[in-house]
């Protein structure tokens, strides 16, 4: 067992441990909008779903060297922007646009995939994915001396009709996201496994039905 404290490991080492240690990280695969209207396009396994009320995304953005990403200058100018979910048959397009492309190139262009006209924001989305969730920036947080912690609130969800099965629920096989495991690694989310809530033991039979009750309902 290692056990360290922060401050005794590198730098360099502590991105490491924290894209080794939480894995696998779902990837949010952000278009945002430059102030001279080019579409920028890029990964982050930074990312996850933080709120139901409202509907909440957050992503956060390390700068690169000195600068700001392209991602996190685009959202300070016009706040607002698409997250994707990345499914199996994406995958090579979303590595391309993690290329270091100067602001001015669109990475729509670079890895072939086609802008629609956002419904809700300016920022476009992409066709070719089966989840595009619109949001406003709610939060946009530095996170020490060089990361941005950016939060988003959904206003509008495009879910390709192949996804959905009945009761609303997503498919998640016919979603085939995939995950982003330490370095450069990723994972599909076919191998799953389910387990049943815990039924809390009570006096009361009806607190233990209410609970049951509850638990079901709740099951994803
Ligand atoms: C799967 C994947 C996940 C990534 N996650 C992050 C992340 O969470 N934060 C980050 O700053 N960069 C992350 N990157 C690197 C950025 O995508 C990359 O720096 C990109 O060029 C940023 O684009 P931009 O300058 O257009 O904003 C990731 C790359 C890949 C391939």
């Amino acid at each position: 067992m290692a056990d360290l404290a922060t401050k005794d490991i590198p730098k360099t080492e502590i991105y490491k441990l924290i894209i080794g240690c939480i894995v696998p990280r779902p990837i949010g695969w952000v278009a945002t909008l430059g102030a001279d209207g080019v579409a920028n396009l890029a990964p982050f396994s930074f990312f996850n779903g933080v709120a139901n009320n409202p509907p909440t995304v957050a992503f956060s953005v390390i700068d690169r060297g000195s600068e700001l990403k392209d991602t996190s200058r685009n959202v300070g100018d016009v706040p607002e922007f698409v997250v994707h979910i990345v499914s199996e048959e994406l995958a090579e397009q979303m590595n391309q646009t993690c290329g270091d492309y100067g602001a001015h190139i669109s990475e729509f262009e670079q890895a072939g995939l086609t802008p629609l006209p956002g419904t809700a924001v300016r920022v476009p989305r992409i066709k070719e994915a089966k989840v595009a969730l619109e949001c406003r920036v709610s939060h946009n947080i530095r996170v020490g001396p060089s990361c941005s912690h950016i939060l988003g609130e959904v206003l509008f969800w495009h879910l390709d009709d192949g996804i959905l099965m009945e009761r609303g629920r997503v498919d998640p096989d016919k979603l085939r996201a995939v995950g982003r495991m330490g370095g450069l690694e990723y994972t599909r989310t076919r191998d799953r496994f389910a387990i049943d809530r815990p039924v809390i033991p009570d006096e009361d039979p009806r607190s233990v039905a209410a609970y049951r009750a509850m638990a079901l309902a709740a099951k994803p």
